[in-house]
């Protein structure tokens, strides 16, 4: 297998994750996940997200989340703008990483954001615009990007006419979510091998929620075509709140776990990760899905 050194582990779950929680996580206990993540030496932490708080009040509390975190050198802590008003108040926190999102299902993205995939596009050429300006970071996640619960088959024409936009504004990153679950491998390596030629300098991440299972079968499809940045949550934590089926990304520490033992490094500690695992089902007050916060993780015994 071809497989590379190392990769890059995107955390979500304190936006992904929590935004679909039924309950509302204090603040404090926010700040501390998001402390611990740190700590377990997590270098992309997707903190909040500056949307409606009408829409999402699970994440009303972004603002003081954003302005109240210990930035750490080296750390990119980044959120999500759906809008022009969600940018001016991510600025007015202090966040210099900022994520849009747009849904490649004309339906997903209505129900999600209230808006047609045009509209979206182009408030993000005006957020686009301010942010570089100011300097600061943007990711661009393609939502549903492998399969919508409302239009069932997402054609990669759509996903690519996403990709372009994005592009075209200049955004450093792309994310493809499958928001969903409803990606495999060949589709992985199938959508990968299409937009690897038009990406350039783009960095591309994957983003698999894993609702069906499949989501570290997706993880070494994308790895075998070179993907080298990965999106998950802590104890799998989420979901996504326009989905008719949530379920949590894979979970940061199974993932870890499993490229540790490929021999990929990521530079997390996984036993400091095991413990934020733990940290997130004390908060939120429920069985999350990880695994390796059960099964512990692989040891080998000498000489076995
Ligand atoms: N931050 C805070 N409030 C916002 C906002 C933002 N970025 N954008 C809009 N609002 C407020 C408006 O002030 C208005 O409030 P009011 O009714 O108290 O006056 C209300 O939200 C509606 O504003 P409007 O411009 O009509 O937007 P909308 O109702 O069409 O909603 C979104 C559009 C995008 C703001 C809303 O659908 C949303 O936040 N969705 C979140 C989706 C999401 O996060 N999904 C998960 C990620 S995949
Ligand atoms: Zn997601």
């Amino acid at each position: 297998m071809n497989l590379p050194e190392a990769v890059t582990i995107a955390e979500v779950g304190p936006r992904d994750g929590l935004q679909s929680e039924p309950g509302f996580v204090p603040t404090e206990e926010k700040l501390q996940l998001i402390e611990r993540l740190a700590d377990a030496g997590l270098k992309r932490i997707e903190i909040t997200s500056f949307v409606s708080p009408r829409a999402i009040p699970q994440l009303k509390d972004s603002v003081e989340v954003a302005a109240r975190i210990r930035r750490r050198p080296g750390i990119r802590y980044s959120a999500l703008t759906p809008n022009y008003r969600g940018l001016e108040r991510a600025i007015a926190a202090g966040v210099e990483d900022i994520a849009l999102f747009v849904s490649a299902s004309e339906t997903h993205n209505r129900k999600n954001v209230r808006m047609s995939i045009d509209k979206s596009l182009s408030s993000f050429r005006q957020i686009a615009q301010t942010a570089k300006s100011r300097g600061i970071r943007m990711r661009g996640y393609v939502v549903a990007a492998f399969g919508c619960e409302y239009e069932g088959r997402v054609l990669p024409e759509q996903v690519e006419k996403v990709v372009l936009a994005y592009l075209e504004m200049g955004v450093g990153e792309i994310s493809l979510g499958d928001t969903t679950g409803m990606a495999n491998p060949v589709m992985v390596h199938r959508m990968i091998g299409r937009l690897r030629p038009i990406m350039g300098e783009t960095a591309l991440a994957l983003h698999f929620h894993d609702t069906r299972g499949t989501g570290l079968a997706n993880v070494v499809a994308a790895l075998e075509e070179g993907a080298v940045i990965f999106d998950c949550s802590i104890g799998g934590l989420g979901g996504c709140p326009a989905s008719r089926t949530p379920a949590g990304n894979i979970a940061t520490e199974d993932l870890v776990g499993m490229l540790h033992e490929m021999g990929i490094n990521t530079g997390i500690d996984l036993d400091a990760l095991i413990e934020c695992a733990r940290y997130a089902e004390r908060i939120t007050g429920r069985n999350l899905p990880g695994r390796l916060m059960n099964a512990g993780k692989v040891i080998w015994q000498p000489g076995s």
